[in-house]
Protein backbone atom coordinates (compact mmCIF):
# COMPACT_ATOMS: atom_id res chain seq x y z
CA UNK A 1 0.00 0.00 0.00
CA UNK A 2 1.15 3.32 -1.02
CA UNK A 3 1.99 5.62 1.48
CA UNK A 4 -0.57 8.30 -0.50
CA UNK A 5 -3.13 5.59 0.01
CA UNK A 6 -2.56 4.74 3.33
CA UNK A 7 -2.65 9.16 3.64
CA UNK A 8 -5.57 9.44 1.80
CA UNK A 9 -7.46 6.70 4.06
CA UNK A 10 -6.36 8.13 7.06
CA UNK A 11 -7.64 11.49 6.02
CA UNK A 12 -11.15 9.90 5.23
CA UNK A 13 -10.87 8.39 8.45
CA UNK A 14 -10.14 12.00 10.34
CA UNK A 15 -13.02 13.77 8.31
CA UNK A 16 -10.76 16.13 6.09
CA UNK A 17 -11.95 14.93 3.04
CA UNK A 18 -15.25 15.31 1.54
CA UNK A 19 -17.05 14.63 -1.48
CA UNK A 20 -15.12 15.22 -4.61
CA UNK A 21 -12.10 14.36 -2.41
CA UNK A 22 -11.64 17.96 -1.40
CA UNK A 23 -13.14 20.73 0.79
CA UNK A 24 -17.38 21.03 -0.35
CA UNK A 25 -16.82 24.90 -0.79
CA UNK A 26 -14.73 27.74 -0.30
CA UNK A 27 -16.96 30.14 -1.42
CA UNK A 28 -16.87 32.09 2.47
CA UNK A 29 -13.72 32.82 2.08
CA UNK A 30 -12.30 36.33 0.27
CA UNK A 31 -10.60 36.08 -2.65
CA UNK A 32 -7.63 37.41 -2.46
CA UNK A 33 -7.38 39.23 -0.11
CA UNK A 34 -4.63 36.93 1.53
CA UNK A 35 -2.99 36.79 5.27
CA UNK A 36 0.27 37.28 3.78
CA UNK A 37 2.31 37.53 0.53
CA UNK A 38 4.90 35.54 -0.42
CA UNK A 39 6.94 34.96 -3.39
CA UNK A 40 10.27 34.47 -4.82
CA UNK A 41 10.38 37.01 -6.97
CA UNK A 42 8.41 39.31 -4.58
CA UNK A 43 8.14 42.95 -3.32
CA UNK A 44 6.86 43.08 0.45
CA UNK A 45 3.50 43.75 -0.57
CA UNK A 46 1.26 44.98 2.25
CA UNK A 47 -0.02 41.78 4.04
CA UNK A 48 3.56 39.73 2.91
CA UNK A 49 6.10 38.77 4.96
CA UNK A 50 9.26 35.95 3.35
CA UNK A 51 11.18 34.82 6.39
CA UNK A 52 13.99 32.05 6.20
CA UNK A 53 13.40 27.94 6.58
CA UNK A 54 15.15 28.51 9.95
CA UNK A 55 17.32 25.54 11.52
CA UNK A 56 14.62 23.16 12.28
CA UNK A 57 13.66 22.49 8.21
CA UNK A 58 13.37 18.62 8.01
CA UNK A 59 16.86 16.77 6.96
CA UNK A 60 14.94 14.31 5.32
CA UNK A 61 12.06 13.59 3.13
CA UNK A 62 8.83 15.28 3.79
CA UNK A 63 6.34 12.65 3.71
CA UNK A 64 2.92 13.53 1.80
CA UNK A 65 1.02 13.41 4.93
CA UNK A 66 -1.97 16.17 6.07
CA UNK A 67 -2.35 14.60 9.27
CA UNK A 68 0.04 15.12 11.89
CA UNK A 69 -1.62 14.10 15.08
CA UNK A 70 -1.87 10.64 13.76
CA UNK A 71 -0.29 7.78 12.48
CA UNK A 72 -2.72 4.86 10.82
CA UNK A 73 0.28 2.24 12.07
CA UNK A 74 -0.17 3.57 15.46
CA UNK A 75 -3.08 3.52 17.96
CA UNK A 76 -2.19 6.82 20.33
CA UNK A 77 -3.01 10.55 19.02
CA UNK A 78 -0.85 13.51 19.46
CA UNK A 79 -0.42 15.33 22.64
CA UNK A 80 -2.17 18.90 22.17
CA UNK A 81 -4.55 21.21 20.54
CA UNK A 82 -5.64 20.01 17.47
CA UNK A 83 -5.33 22.62 14.49
CA UNK A 84 -6.78 22.84 11.56
CA UNK A 85 -4.29 25.27 9.42
CA UNK A 86 -5.70 25.85 5.62
CA UNK A 87 -5.95 28.28 3.22
CA UNK A 88 -5.15 29.27 -0.89
CA UNK A 89 -2.09 29.49 -2.77
CA UNK A 90 -2.70 31.83 -5.16
CA UNK A 91 -0.71 33.81 -8.17
CA UNK A 92 0.10 37.15 -8.48
CA UNK A 93 -2.87 37.25 -10.35
CA UNK A 94 -5.25 36.30 -7.44
CA UNK A 95 -5.79 32.85 -9.35
CA UNK A 96 -5.03 29.75 -7.45
CA UNK A 97 -2.12 27.71 -7.90
CA UNK A 98 -2.33 24.34 -9.57
CA UNK A 99 -0.17 21.50 -8.08
CA UNK A 100 2.14 23.55 -5.64
CA UNK A 101 4.06 22.26 -2.60
CA UNK A 102 2.88 22.94 0.63
CA UNK A 103 4.99 21.25 3.23
CA UNK A 104 5.15 22.24 7.08
CA UNK A 105 7.26 21.83 9.94
CA UNK A 106 6.68 22.38 13.53
CA UNK A 107 7.55 22.13 17.20
CA UNK A 108 5.54 19.30 19.06
CA UNK A 109 3.24 20.48 21.75
CA UNK A 110 6.43 20.53 24.28
CA UNK A 111 7.85 22.73 22.25
CA UNK A 112 10.22 19.94 21.08
CA UNK A 113 11.02 19.59 16.88
CA UNK A 114 11.83 16.26 15.54
CA UNK A 115 15.50 17.18 14.04
CA UNK A 116 19.11 16.18 15.10
CA UNK A 117 19.92 20.28 15.70
CA UNK A 118 17.37 19.63 18.62
CA UNK A 119 19.25 19.37 21.49
CA UNK A 120 16.98 19.96 24.14
CA UNK A 121 15.94 17.30 26.12
CA UNK A 122 12.61 16.91 25.53
CA UNK A 123 11.22 13.88 24.70
CA UNK A 124 9.53 13.61 21.07
CA UNK A 125 6.09 12.48 20.86
CA UNK A 126 6.20 9.11 19.25
CA UNK A 127 2.01 9.71 18.01
CA UNK A 128 2.74 13.69 16.08
CA UNK A 129 4.15 13.94 12.46
CA UNK A 130 6.11 16.97 12.76
CA UNK A 131 6.22 17.51 9.18
CA UNK A 132 4.17 16.95 6.39
CA UNK A 133 3.34 18.09 3.02
CA UNK A 134 0.34 18.07 0.71
CA UNK A 135 -0.16 19.39 -3.25
CA UNK A 136 -2.66 21.90 -4.22
CA UNK A 137 -5.20 20.70 -6.66
CA UNK A 138 -7.15 23.22 -9.01
CA UNK A 139 -8.42 24.93 -6.59
CA UNK A 140 -5.18 26.17 -4.73
CA UNK A 141 -6.33 25.01 -1.41
CA UNK A 142 -4.35 23.31 1.03
CA UNK A 143 -5.36 21.75 4.47
CA UNK A 144 -3.23 20.30 7.61
CA UNK A 145 -4.46 18.93 10.83
CA UNK A 146 -2.04 19.09 13.36
CA UNK A 147 -1.54 20.47 16.62
CA UNK A 148 -0.83 24.17 18.79
CA UNK A 149 2.68 23.96 18.73
CA UNK A 150 4.60 25.23 22.22
CA UNK A 151 7.05 27.96 22.52
CA UNK A 152 10.60 26.95 22.79
CA UNK A 153 14.24 28.23 23.44
CA UNK A 154 16.77 27.86 20.84
CA UNK A 155 20.41 28.77 21.57
CA UNK A 156 19.79 32.27 23.71
CA UNK A 157 16.53 32.61 21.42
CA UNK A 158 13.30 32.38 23.36
CA UNK A 159 10.49 31.64 20.66
CA UNK A 160 7.10 32.04 19.98
CA UNK A 161 4.52 29.04 19.10
CA UNK A 162 4.51 29.06 15.05
CA UNK A 163 3.96 26.78 12.15
CA UNK A 164 7.24 26.91 9.92
CA UNK A 165 4.96 27.10 5.57
CA UNK A 166 7.08 26.54 2.58
CA UNK A 167 5.41 26.35 -0.69
CA UNK A 168 7.21 24.98 -3.78
CA UNK A 169 5.90 25.56 -7.37
CA UNK A 170 7.61 25.78 -10.66
CA UNK A 171 5.39 28.65 -12.29
CA UNK A 172 6.00 30.62 -9.54
CA UNK A 173 8.90 29.66 -7.30
CA UNK A 174 9.60 28.95 -3.77
CA UNK A 175 9.29 30.90 -0.59
CA UNK A 176 8.60 29.81 2.89
CA UNK A 177 6.95 31.81 5.46
CA UNK A 178 5.46 31.61 9.49
CA UNK A 179 2.29 31.48 10.82
CA UNK A 180 1.99 32.87 14.38
CA UNK A 181 -1.35 33.03 17.12
CA UNK A 182 -3.03 35.59 18.31
CA UNK A 183 -3.13 35.33 21.93
CA UNK A 184 -1.98 37.54 25.11
CA UNK A 185 0.28 34.89 26.42
CA UNK A 186 1.57 34.10 22.75
CA UNK A 187 2.14 38.35 22.76
CA UNK A 188 3.95 38.18 26.07
CA UNK A 189 6.36 35.90 24.50
CA UNK A 190 6.41 37.26 21.08
CA UNK A 191 7.90 40.43 22.97
CA UNK A 192 10.96 38.29 23.66
CA UNK A 193 11.18 36.70 20.30
CA UNK A 194 13.92 38.49 18.45
CA UNK A 195 13.36 36.16 15.71
CA UNK A 196 9.96 37.32 15.84
CA UNK A 197 10.45 40.83 15.83
CA UNK A 198 13.44 41.00 13.43
CA UNK A 199 10.88 40.27 10.25
CA UNK A 200 9.53 42.96 8.67
CA UNK A 201 5.83 43.72 9.49
CA UNK A 202 5.42 40.62 12.22
CA UNK A 203 2.39 41.29 13.25
CA UNK A 204 0.95 40.49 10.18
CA UNK A 205 2.24 36.95 10.80
CA UNK A 206 -0.24 36.74 13.71
CA UNK A 207 -3.54 34.72 12.75
CA UNK A 208 -6.78 33.92 15.33
CA UNK A 209 -7.68 30.39 16.07
CA UNK A 210 -11.03 30.42 15.46
CA UNK A 211 -13.85 28.21 15.90
CA UNK A 212 -14.55 25.43 13.64
CA UNK A 213 -18.18 26.70 13.66
CA UNK A 214 -16.55 29.92 11.17
CA UNK A 215 -15.65 27.49 8.76
CA UNK A 216 -18.84 24.89 8.34
CA UNK A 217 -19.33 25.75 5.07
CA UNK A 218 -15.93 24.25 4.44
CA UNK A 219 -17.57 20.96 4.42
CA UNK A 220 -14.68 19.51 6.71
CA UNK A 221 -15.78 17.33 9.93
CA UNK A 222 -13.93 19.18 12.11
CA UNK A 223 -12.62 17.35 15.60
CA UNK A 224 -14.13 18.69 18.35
CA UNK A 225 -12.49 21.46 20.84
CA UNK A 226 -10.35 21.57 18.05
CA UNK A 227 -9.39 25.36 16.40
CA UNK A 228 -9.16 26.76 13.12
CA UNK A 229 -6.12 29.24 11.32
CA UNK A 230 -7.21 30.46 7.69
CA UNK A 231 -3.93 31.48 6.39
CA UNK A 232 -3.79 32.01 2.25
CA UNK A 233 0.04 32.75 0.33
CA UNK A 234 -0.05 34.66 -2.59
CA UNK A 235 2.44 35.43 -4.43
CA UNK A 236 3.32 38.88 -6.20
CA UNK A 237 5.08 40.41 -8.89
CA UNK A 238 8.21 42.96 -8.65
CA UNK A 239 6.88 46.09 -9.24
CA UNK A 240 9.05 47.09 -12.13
CA UNK A 241 10.47 50.50 -11.11
FE1 LIG B 1 10.66 27.24 14.46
Amino acid sequence: MTSNLLNRRQAIKNGLLVAGGTFASFASLDLCQPNMLMGQDIEIAPKLIRTEKGPFYPKGEIPADRDLTSDPKKTGTADGKVLYLFGRILGPDCKPINKARVEIWQADSNGKYNHPGDSSDKKLDPNFGYFGHVITGSNGLYLFKTIVPASYSFRDLQRAPHIHIGVVNREVGNASTEVYFAGKEDDRIREKDRVFQSRKNPKRLIVPKQDPDDFVSLGVKFDGNSVCCHYDLAFVKKKKK
